[in-house]
């Protein structure tokens, strides 16, 4: 499990950082903070999206930020619905940021931990509706045009479970396109760069030559093939990350039998994207896509995003929906004031101490843990996020007044 302060005093939340207000943190990686945030529209509206914050060591870098500035514009291009709507990009103070849609639910990396979690298996039929849909993603990406109708190229770099994201709509989207690119110009030590990332990684990729979108069809074979599997493909030496070696060597086991209808053309169809050398690999996203969508047709096994919602929902939407909410309340309630612990109906939300309840990166001990660990890391709300005390009722008062003076001040604007 990852735990997080909303708030810290060295990150209070919430706070204004340019036109927006970031009031939940909900990850932080190697090169990025990622925030919750509120944005009021033109026409007075609100809106609640991502703040992606570039890390202050690589938005100092001029190299990096520009071509980070790039590889947004051309995100920032593509308008799909399995992917992460990039809304606007730019710079406060030294800070280089993203604002993107915000998706709420689970990346696949943590959806995979709750199904492991809570004993859940993710039926099969939704797995095969995120490889499809994540295929969908690169297939727009990879076919996109610049106004003159010249291939722009885009190539995603860092297909992985923690980029995929499902909302409990059912709705799946790929986010961070392009910003592995800017990456590979840091020197960012090998170890660090390796580190959570060869377990996704094409061949060629990991041998550092030249790409192009097959490399993305790699990495979608992989994530076929665990959630086929039930298990990490590349497990590294001791427990730790996979390695490059690993990586490049591209060793993939058989599939095991899980007495799907026309199973073999399954698993023919994971290998295929699976081929070390490009040349023999599905030539594009879309041909991988179409074969899947006749196999999916085939063996009846057809999902949608409303039952993926549904199933979502269902197994894992109640109490942490109502976390996350509460929390947006909480924050909303205490915006330019202090913060304040709140209680309600019965549940004590302490913003400074909940659980973030998204989907935060591993802190770097976690991503260094084995495979099976990982898929073990459980996702729960901190002790403290969700308690009944005997106070309740006086916080649910000190809560609905800090409400009250909220509308007020907001009516008064
Ligand atoms: N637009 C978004 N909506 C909802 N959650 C998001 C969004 N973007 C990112 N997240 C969450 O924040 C987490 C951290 O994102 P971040 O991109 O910093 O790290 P990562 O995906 O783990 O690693 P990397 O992208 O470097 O491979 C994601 O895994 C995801 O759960
Ligand atoms: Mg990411």
């Amino acid at each position: 499990m990852v735990t997080e302060a909303a708030s810290t005093p060295k990150d209070p939340l919430p706070r204004r950082f340019g036109r927006y207000t970031l009031f939940d943190k909900i990850g932080e990686g190697g090169m990025a903070r990622i925030y919750l945030a509120r944005t009021r529209t033109e026409l007075g509206g609100e809106r609640v999206l991502v703040v992606k914050q570039i890390l202050p060591l690589l938005s100092e870098s001029g190299d990096f930020a520009q071509m980070l500035i790039d590889e947004a514009k051309l995100a920032a291009s593509l308008l799909h619905g399995n992917i992460v709507q990039v809304i606007d990009l730019g710079r406060e103070g030294d800070t280089l940021y993203i604002a993107m849609e915000y998706v709420e639910g689970f990346d696949l990396r943590e959806l995979v931990r709750q199904c492991s979690k809570t004993k859940t298996p993710l039926p099969v039929e939704f797995s095969l509706f995120i490889v499809a849909e994540t295929l969908r993603a690169l297939d727009y990406a990879h076919r996109k045009k610049d106004e003159d109708g010249r291939p722009l190229g885009i190539v995603h770099r860092d297909v992985s479970p923690s980029n995929v994201l499902v909302s409990f709509e059912g709705e799946v989207k790929l986010c961070d396109f392009g910003i592995a690119r800017a990456m590979n110009l840091e020197q960012v030590p090998q170890e660090d760069a390796i580190q959570g990332k060869a377990g996704y990684m094409s061949p060629e990729a990991a041998a550092g030559a030249a790409l192009d979108g097959r490399a993305d069809v790699f990495a979608v074979g992989i994530i076929a093939w665990e959630l086929l599997a039930g298990r990490r493909l590349y497990r590294g030496e001791g427990g730790g990350p996979p390695s490059l070696e690993q990586a490049q060597a591209a060793v993939i086991p058989e599939l095991p039998a899980r007495q799907l209808a026309e199973e073999g053309a399954l698993h023919a169809i994971v290998q295929r994207a699976l081929v070390r050398e490009p040349e023999q690999r599905y030539p594009s996203a879309q041909a991988m896509l179409r074969e899947l969508e006749q196999y999916i047709q085939r063996a009846g096994l057809r999902a949608s995003p409303l039952r993926l919602g549904e199933w979502m929902s269902a197994h894992f939407g109640g109490e942490i929906l109502e976390l996350r909410r509460m929390r947006q309340r909480a924050a909303k309630a205490t915006e330019g004031g202090p913060l304040v612990q709140m209680s309600v109906a019965g549940m004590t939300v302490a913003p400074p101490k909940i659980t973030v309840v998204g989907s935060p990166s591993p802190p770097p001990a976690a991503a260094a843990a084995a495979p099976g660990d990982e898929d073990r890391a459980a996702l729960t709300p901190s002790p403290g996020a969700s308690t009944r005390t005997p106070g309740a009722g006086r916080w649910a008062l000190v809560a609905l007044l800090l409400l009250v003076a909220a509308a007020v001040a907001f009516a008064l604007r």
